[in-house]
C-alpha cells in the first residue's frame, strides 16, 4: 500500500514538473516571441524612418534638380539670345566689309581709270585728233625677232606690249606673223603721209591717215605681215597668219580696224589695234566693230583695257 502510496506521489510529483517543464517551455516560447515581435517592430519602425528620410532626400534633390533645370533653361535662353546677339553683329560686320570692299572696289576703279588714258578708245580716222604733243606715256622697243625689217626699231605702249608677245607667241608655231609698223608719232605720219600724197595724189587719203587722226599715234596699232609676204603685206587678206588672227586676236585684246566696207578707209586686213580684251571680245562675240559701236558704250570698257 505504501509503495502505491509513494509510486502516486512521484507520478504526480512527475506531473507537476512537467507541467512545471511545459509552462516554462511555453513562457520561454512567448518571452521570444515578443521579443523577436518587439525586434522587428524596432527594425520595422528604423526602416520606416530610413524610407521617410531618403524620400526627403529624393524629393529634395528632385526640386534641386528641377531649379537646375531651369536655371539651365535660363542659361540657354540667354546662350540663344547672346548667339543671336553675335550673329547680328557678325552680318552686320560683313556687311560693312563687303560695304568697305565696294567703296574701295570703286575708288580702286576711279583711280585706275583717271589714270588710264582716255585717248587710247577714241575713234581716229578723221573723227578723233590727237595733237603734234601726244605721245603714249610710256613705250617700249619691240623685240626685233617680231620686227619684219631687222634694221628698224619698232615701239609699242608699254602696258599693251606683253599681249602683244602673248598673240605674236601664240601664232608663231603655226602662222608666224610679224610686224611692218607700229607706233609713228605725228611727225612721222605728217612725213608718211606727204610721202603717199607725192605718189598717188588724193588716193592716199583712202588708206592713210592725216597726221593726228592715225591710230599709230597711240602705240596700241600695228600693221602685220607674215615672214613669207614680208612688204608685200598688201596681201594679208587671206593668209593663213590672216585667218588666225580672225579667229584668235580676240583673246589678246587686238582687232581689226578697217573691216572691208567701213566708211572711214579701205579694207586693210593688215591694220590691228588693241582695245583690251572685254572689248575685243565683246566685239568678236556680236560681230560688230570698233567704229559701229557709240563712243559711250566704247568708253565703258576703258577700266578694263589693261
Ligand atoms: N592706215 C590707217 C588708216 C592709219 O594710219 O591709221
Ligand atoms: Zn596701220
Amino acid at each position: 500500500m505504501e509503495d502505491k502510496s509513494k509510486k502516486r506521489k512521484l507520478f504526480f510529483a512527475l506531473k507537476i514538473l512537467a507541467i512545471f517543464a511545459l509552462f516554462s517551455a511555453i513562457g520561454y516560447g512567448g518571452y521570444a516571441f515578443y521579443q523577436t515581435h518587439n525586434e522587428l517592430q524596432a527594425v520595422k519602425q528604423r526602416s520606416a524612418t530610413e524610407k521617410t528620410r531618403s524620400e526627403a532626400k529624393i524629393s529634395m534633390l528632385e526640386k534641386n534638380i528641377a531649379a537646375m533645370e531651369t536655371e539651365l533653361g535660363r542659361k540657354d535662353a540667354e546662350n540663344t539670345d547672346l548667339s543671336q546677339t553675335l550673329m547680328s553683329e557678325k552680318d552686320k560686320n560683313t556687311l560693312f566689309e563687303s560695304q568697305i570692299q565696294a567703296i574701295g572696289g570703286t575708288v580702286g576703279k576711279l583711280t585706275k581709270l583717271s589714270q588710264t588714258d582716255k585717248e587710247l578708245l577714241q575713234k581716229y580716222s578723221k573723227v578723233y585728233f590727237l595733237n603734234e604733243h601726244y605721245v603714249p606715256e610710256n613705250l617700249t622697243v619691240i623685240d626685233p625677232k617680231y620686227v619684219f625689217e631687222k634694221n628698224k626699231t619698232a615701239q609699242f605702249h608699254a602696258k599693251a606690249y606683253p599681249y602683244l608677245v602673248q598673240m605674236l607667241e601664240a601664232a608663231t608655231s603655226t602662222n608666224p606673223i610679224q610686224i611692218i609698223s607700229a607706233y609713228r608719232s605725228f611727225g612721222d605720219q605728217t612725213l608718211l603721209k606727204a610721202n603717199y600724197v607725192v605718189t598717188y595724189g588724193s588716193g592716199a587719203n583712202k588708206f592713210s591717215a592725216d597726221q593726228g587722226y592715225s591710230e599709230h599715234q597711240l602705240g596700241t596699232t600695228m600693221d602685220l605681215t607674215t615672214p613669207t609676204l614680208g612688204l608685200a603685206f598688201i596681201k594679208f587678206d587671206g593668209s593663213d597668219a590672216y585667218n588666225w588672227l580672225t579667229e584668235n586676236a580676240y583673246r589678246y585684246g587686238f582687232i581689226l580696224s578697217y573691216p572691208k566696207q567701213n566708211t572711214y578707209f579701205q579694207y586693210e586686213p593688215w591694220h590691228w589695234r588693241f582695245v583690251g580684251v572685254d572689248l575685243a571680245a565683246k566685239l568678236h562675240n556680236n560681230g560688230q566693230f570698233f567704229y559701229d559701236l557709240p563712243a559711250r558704250e566704247i568708253d565703258s570698257y576703258l577700266i578694263s583695257i589693261f
